[in-house]
């Protein structure tokens, strides 16, 4: 494969994201693709390779505890020629910041809905993020085999909550007890389940368009007479697919299936295989980098402590967005400048991993290290670029760090600035005193916290309530930024590296803040 260049694998790599609310079956969906993309054999091995793997570490038992997924994975499989790489996103809500940094190294979303329920918070609220970054978003309306909402009603709550064109690409003859299977407006091909347990066992059938005749074989007249109705109604009331207006994040096609009964899902890959964008130029500065571009670069979204405990390795996942990478190559991260060779770069293939001999733009690769990449890192093979666009987000919850041995303030030292490193807490050492603070956007990470200061550090810590509620970086004119010191002392802190950060009770007193010191910048969110 040396022929291989990165402009030829461009066009055959789909990176993307399942998004979703907790329950909508965004993992039964992600066994079911990596089953029809052959990646795994047996339905249900992620689960169970996922519980085999949480088990192996301590801090992870809260995964198991709560049955959510704290890590994100990436998965990749192929399928008619087309590499995919799925990143897993975190479902639960307080792991907002983890997911946003996900969604930053996909090309495209699915967002995975529940038929019976539309719309949940979580949806929209990684819906949002999406949109942020201009994500394309394909639409799935899962469990259709089960009673589920009118089609309309669900096309038209997407549409006004996200404010986006809705095209449907299929339509659901019936749904539950009624359900006959999946009508396929561009093939004109209606699939229906057959076999005893009625999973989608290959039952197709095309036709010459929705009037045909043909299809009253098939269809119970009652089935057939309504989806005539609906589709003639979806067909002129809903917008035709427009590639374009998809890609630009400003309409979603919708698809709709059963994950668990494996109608759709097919039709769910081919979809993001004909339209889903290609890996796309990357926001970096000087300038977006296309990934044509013949020098290797990539950024790090993500880094995972402790996969393997045996070896107590961390794991950087990099994004690679330009140029072909080879095993063994030299790169510049950009957050310590010195280059690293990268020998034993691993791929993911379902949950196992492979040394990767080469990589291409949208895929990922793990780079073990011992904590000198860090997430936001660029890595590329000069030095002055960065991608932009990673940001830290303001701290929503703030909490001292109590020590319960006080000889081990240099574990707990070094354990908070691993930690925050790999961008599970925040660590803010205040200017007067010695109560370190760590924030959180959600509070599950402190129980991850506290759970792995204990397993991985031997720290045994507690948290107490801080005086601060949230937290802000300070810029600015030089003078002013002294000024705002001198008066506050109290309240300022610096952050793992070194910046100066103003903790505030409140965000009454930001704004107060603010108002006395015009000069000085308070930035909710630092940009790595
Ligand atoms: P999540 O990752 O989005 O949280 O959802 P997950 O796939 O775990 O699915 C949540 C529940 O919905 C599971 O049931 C799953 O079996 C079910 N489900 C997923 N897709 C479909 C579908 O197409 N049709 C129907 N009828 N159900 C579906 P559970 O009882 O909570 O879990 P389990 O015991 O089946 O694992």
């Amino acid at each position: 494969m040396e022929y291989l260049d990165n402009r030829m694998t461009i066009p055959s790599r789909r990176t993307f994201a399942i998004i979703s609310h907790p329950d909508a079956g965004k993992t039964t969906l992600t066994e079911k693709l990596l089953l029809e993309g052959g990646a795994i054999h047996l339905a249900g091995e992620v689960k169970a390779r996922g519980a085999n793997r949480r088990a192996r570490s301590d801090w992870m038992k809260i995964e198991q505890q709560r049955g959510i997924s704290v890590t994100s994975s990436v998965m990749t499989f192929e399928r008619d020629g087309i590499t995919f790489n799925l990143l897993d996103t975190p479902g639960h809500e307080d792991f907002s910041e983890d997911t946003y940094r996900t969604l930053t190294a996909v090309d495209s979303a699915v967002m995975v809905i529940d038929a019976a329920k539309g719309i949940e918070p979580q949806t929209r609220k990684l819906f949002e993020v999406c949109r942020l970054r201009n994500v394309p978003i394909i639409t799935f309306v899962n469990k259709v085999d089960r009673e589920g909402r009118d089609t309309f009603a669900l096309l038209d709550e997407v549409a006004d909550a996200l404010a986006l064109d809705v095209c449907p690409m299929s339509w659901p003859v019936g749904m539950g007890g009624t359900f006959e299977g999946i009508y396929d407006f561009a093939k004109n091909r209606l699939r229906q389940p057959s076999g005893p347990s009625k999973e989608f066992e290959g039952k197709e059938v095309f036709v010459e368009g929705i009037a045909d005749d043909a299809l009253a074989e098939h269809i119970s007249a009652q089935g057939l007479e309504k989806l005539r109705e609906e589709a003639e109604l979806a067909v002129g009331g809903y917008a035709d697919f427009d590639l374009a207006a998809y890609r630009h994040g400003d309409l979603t096609p919708v698809y709709f299936g059963s994950a668990l009964k494996l109608f759709g899902v097919t039709e769910l890959i081919d979809a993001l295989a004909a339209h889903a964008p290609p890996p796309r130029a990357q926001p970096a500065e000087p300038a977006p980098v296309e990934p044509e571009n013949s020098e290797v670069t990539g950024f790090i979204f993500k880094v995972q402590a402790n996969m393997d405990p045996q070896h107590r390795d961390r794991i950087a996942f990099m994004r690679l967005c330009s140029g072909k990478f080879r095993r063994g190559m030299k790169l510049t991260p950009s957050g310590s400048g010195k280059p690293i060779a990268v020998h034993s770069p691993i791929l993911f293939f379902a949950q196992d991993r492979e040394i990767a001999d080469e990589a291409f733009p949208g895929d990922i690769i793990g780079i073990p290290n011992h904590g000198t990449l860090r997430v936001g890192d660029t890595l590329s093979e000069k030095a002055g670029l960065r991608f932009t666009g990673l940001p830290n987000f303001a701290p929503e919850i703030l909490r001292r760090v109590a020590l319960k041995d006080p000889t081990k303030t240099k574990q707990l030292r070094k354990a908070l600035d691993d930690l925050s490193e790999e961008g599970v807490i925040q660590v803010f050492y205040p200017e007067i005193g010695s109560s370190w603070v760590v924030g959180v956007v959600g509070q599950l990470q402190l129980d991850v916290l506290i759970s792995r200061l204990e397993a991985e550090y031997k720290v045994a810590a507690g948290l107490e309530a801080s005086p601060f509620d949230t937290a802000r970086w300070i810029s600015g004119d030089e003078a002013a930024v002294k000024e705002l010191v001198s008066f506050n002392g109290a309240n300022m802190a610096r952050d793992r590296d070194g910046n100066l950060v103003f903790m505030a009770k409140s965000a009454w007193d930001v704004g107060y803040q603010q108002e006395r010191h015009p000069k000085v910048k308070f930035s909710a969110t630092k940009e790595r």
